[in-house]
Order: C-alpha cells, then sequence, then structure tokens
C-alpha cells in the first residue's frame, strides 16, 4: 500500500537516485527545492561525509554499529560501506522499518528494528544482543545522520548522553545536523515544521557533553577529511566523528 504522506526518509532516497520512494515523496521534495535549491549534491555529498566517517571508524578498529533513524539502508549505507561489519539499522517509523527489512533480506550480519533514540530502552534486548553480541563489551559506532533536527536541545544533550553511558569506552559517535542555512530561505524553513532544529555549531559542540570530538573538528560535512576536493555544496550539513 502507498504511503499518504512524505517521508524525509524516501526523500533522501530519491535525491540519492535510489528506488525506494513513492510519488508523495517526490511531489514533497520538488515543492521543497522550489522554495531553496536543487537537493542533490547536497544530500549525496552527505552520504559521501558518511562513508568517510563509518570508514574511519572502522580505520580504528569498530566492526560493528548501531543506526538510529536509519531511514532506508541502501545508496552507499553502513552496512555497504563496511560490509565486514555488523550493522543494527533502527528507525522510529513503522512502514521505514518494514522497507528496510525487505531491502536487507538475505544481508547477513545486519538486521533492521523499531527503535525511539531518545529512549535507547525501545530497542528489543534480545535483537540488539542477536545482531550486536558484542555490543556492550568492545567499542561500537553510533550513528546518527539526519537526526539531531528533530529534538530540542534539552532532548538531544540528553540523548547523546544516555548513549555516552550504554556504549564501551572507544565507541565512536558518528555525527551530522542542520546548521543554520535555511534561515535564509523562509518558505522552505516553513516547510519543516515548527519543531525543526537547526544548529550553530557552537551550539550543537556544547550539547555533545563528554563525548570528545577527533582532531578532524565539527566542520561542514563536505569538508570532513574529504577525499581530494571537497564538493561545493552549500553548509547546509555540518558533522563529525566524537569518542568515548
Ligand atoms: C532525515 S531522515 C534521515 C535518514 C538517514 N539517517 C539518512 O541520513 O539518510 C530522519 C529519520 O529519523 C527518523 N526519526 C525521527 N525521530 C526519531 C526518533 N526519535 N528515533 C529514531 N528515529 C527517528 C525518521 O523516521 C526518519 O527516517
Amino acid at each position: 500500500m502507498e504511503p499518504q504522506t512524505p517521508s524525509t526518509a524516501r526523500m533522501i532516497d530519491y535525491w540519492l537516485g535510489g528506488k525506494h520512494h513513492f510519488p508523495i515523496d517526490v511531489a514533497a521534495a520538488g515543492a521543497f527545492e522550489a522554495a531553496y535549491r536543487p537537493c542533490a549534491d547536497i544530500f549525496g555529498s552527505v552520504r559521501a561525509f558518511s562513508g568517510r566517517a563509518v570508514r574511519h571508524a572502522t580505520a580504528a578498529g569498530i566492526d560493528q554499529f548501531l543506526v538510529f533513524g536509519a531511514g532506508l539502508p541502501t545508496r552507499s549505507n553502513v552496512h555497504e560501506t563496511a560490509p565486514g561489519a555488523r550493522v543494527l539499522y533502527t528507525d522510529l517509523d513503522p512502514l521505514i522499518v518494514e522497507a528496510g527489512r525487505r531491502i536487507l533480506a538475505g544481508s547477513e550480519h545486519t538486521g533492521y528494528v523499531h527503535g525511539d533514540v531518545t529512549d535507547l530502552d525501545s530497542i528489543d534486548r534480545a535483537d540488539l544482543d542477536r545482531v550486536l553480541p558484542d555490543w556492550n563489551s568492545r567499542p561500537l559506532g553510533v550513528v546518527l545522520f539526519g537526526l539531531p533536527a528533530f529534538f530540542d536541545d534539552a532532548t538531544l544533550a540528553a540523548t547523546l548522553d544516555a548513549l555516552y553511558e550504554a556504549v564501551p569506552t572507544g565507541s565512536r559517535l558518528l555525527f551530522d545536523f542542520d546548521a543554520t542555512e535555511l534561515q535564509d530561505y523562509p518558505r522552505a524553513l516553513a516547510m519543516m515544521g515548527p519543531s525543526f532544529h537547526m544548529r550553530e555549531p557552537t551550539r550543537f559542540a556544547a550539547l555533545l557533553g563528554r563525548w570528545t570530538p577527533t582532531p578532524e573538528g565539527i566542520v561542514p560535512v563536505a569538508h570532513w577529511l574529504p577525499d581530494g576536493r571537497a564538493e561545493d555544496v552549500p553548509d547546509a550539513f555540518w558533522g563529525g566523528v566524537a569518542v568515548k
């Protein structure tokens, strides 16, 4: 059955040239682009950053990832970038979880389950132990891409602190967040709804709490350890990696 409302995860799939979206998502993506600018290059740059961040973590010995607000596990997502790793994808949206399970069917060492990043107990412990048997004994990659904008500062700080507390020392937090780019595009900003949170980098950094950013810092995603020349895109998303 076709969904009745657009999903940001499926809109990103559309912008990345995937095939797991519906006309309603394409219409929403088109309306947003009319109020802002074309978005395919921006999301391509974000996905390239996520690949570099995942490879940075695997180079540090991380071979298991817990992904929150995962969206659709395609287009160079975590398990495709780190094929030897165990990856548990989670999302709040039941339609996205269902689609994710279909996409991952037959894929080894991966799983897709319901999870609310603001409530770690929402992840079924048996699923966590099945897909990531060493999640609480060896360092883990905790992935939050495209998520912080959903939360106010207090919720985000508490969420990041709870994640820090839950994972073994040496774990990495891989993150990006919406900077203030849309401030100059009021029609596009209005489409994001009243609970969309953009942040200055210093404000985001303060919310990391005990997580320590790597020396690469918190920078526009295109400029985080670029492979060669950074993509020429607006600095709409910033990101980085932080360590416990
Ligand atoms: C903008 S999409 C990002 C998808 C993917 N991470 C990416 O970067 O392509 C945000 C996703 O976060 C999910 N989400 C929103 N609130 C959440 C929460 N509290 N816990 C977990 N997922 C959430 C949405 O359902 C959606 O799939």
